[in-house]
């Protein structure tokens, strides 16, 4: 594999190099010197066209912890506001010498638009996908992943540790490349997935995208429009931020109702198993999809962890991606 875009074909020994690879540099990141000298000599460009502050932040750091030299762009100060396309400014970055482009974009599609041109081009580049609009986010569910499998088992994360567990998505569905993405590494696990949000943030057409793509008949995808069924018994329950920017049309009830529905409180999490653990991938909207008190108790909350496992997950991507050897 040249380019990371999508997790939809992603095999499960891609997924336990990424969390084998992850570990060992989540390692690395214990000892004094956190730096190995992997990717010395390549260079990692950050092409954030959309805002970010913990993806591209963990992906600077998991470049310079890998010893490579980093380019960061952000299009609000960059040559776009005089009118150059987005092609052009990879094409950019490809004649300074970027080996990596981690790109993050509000439409769906842009990254695999990029990786295209590189290929036809012939030029040896390759495309991470940090984002892109409502499609899929690959790393955020990679390092949901590792923060799962390494409480499971610190010492041998890997994708089979989540057979027979029950996840729960709860929340903006419909615009969450983040639940895209994790539908398929989740489901991939032989984890029971349920997704939960009001009907008008997850439409029964989501089910169906899935079942026509999906490639093994093991997956379990289950769709609730009420919370409490998807709740009960889980292990781990994922809520999603309320994504107001992409909402076109009255998607919602008021918040303060969303929240008595939909939103995760410590009353609400008795309905799962008595070691139930809550997700985030942030940024949050804190008293909405989840109660502030539940965000910052470490009992339940994994929200700071998966911001720590994302410098490693990263790490691991840019190296498998750089050593070409992520099909490993
Ligand atoms: N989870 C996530 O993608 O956060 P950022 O938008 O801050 O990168």
């Amino acid at each position: 594999r040249h380019h990371i875009l999508s997790l939809n074909d992603f095999t499960t020994v891609e997924y336990d190099a990424v969390l084998q690879t992850a570990a060992s540099f989540q390692e690395v990141l214990s000892r004094r010197t956190k730096k190995v000298p992997t990717l010395q000599g390549q260079v990692v460009a950050n092409l954030f066209f959309e805002p970010s502050t913990r993806t591209r932040s963990s992906f600077e750091i998991a470049a310079k912890r890998l010893s490579a030299d980093t380019l960061n762009f952000a299009a609000a100060t960059s040559s776009m506001t005089k009118g150059e396309t987005i092609l052009d400014t990879a094409k950019t970055y490809l004649a300074m010498g970027t080996d990596i482009m981690v790109i993050r974009h509000r439409e769906a599609g842009v990254p695999n638009a990029i990786a295209q041109e590189m290929d036809r081009l012939g030029v040896k580049v390759s495309v991470l996908n940090a984002g892109d609009g409502q499609h899929e986010h690959p790393s955020q569910a990679l390092l949901d992943l590792f923060t799962i499998c390494t409480l499971i088992d610190p010492a041998n994360p890997r994708i089979e540790l989540l057979k027979g567990k029950k996840i729960a998505i709860v929340g903006d569905i419909l615009h969450s490349r983040v639940a895209r993405s994790n539908i398929w590494s989740l489901t991939a696990s032989g984890a029971e997935v349920h997704l939960a949000a009001p009907p008008t943030l997850l439409p029964k057409i989501f089910a169906e995208y899935f079942s026509e793509e999906t490639t093994s008949p093991q997956r379990q995808l289950f769709l609730h429009w009420e919370l409490e069924p998807a709740l009960r018994d889980a292990d781990f329950v994922m809520t999603l931020r309320l994504q107001k920017e992409r909402m076109t049309a009255h998607l919602l009830p008021s918040l303060r109702e969303y929240h008595q529905l939909f939103g995760i409180t410590r009353d609400k999490l008795q309905l799962c198993q008595p070691n139930v653990k809550v997700l985030h991938p942030g940024p949050v909207n804190r008293g909405v999809e989840i109660s502030s008190d539940l965000m910052d108790d470490p009992e339940f909350s994994l929200i700071q962890a998966q911001v720590t496992s994302g410098v490693a997950v990263r790490m691991a991507l840019l190296y498998l991606i750089g050593s070409g050897k992520v099909s490993a």
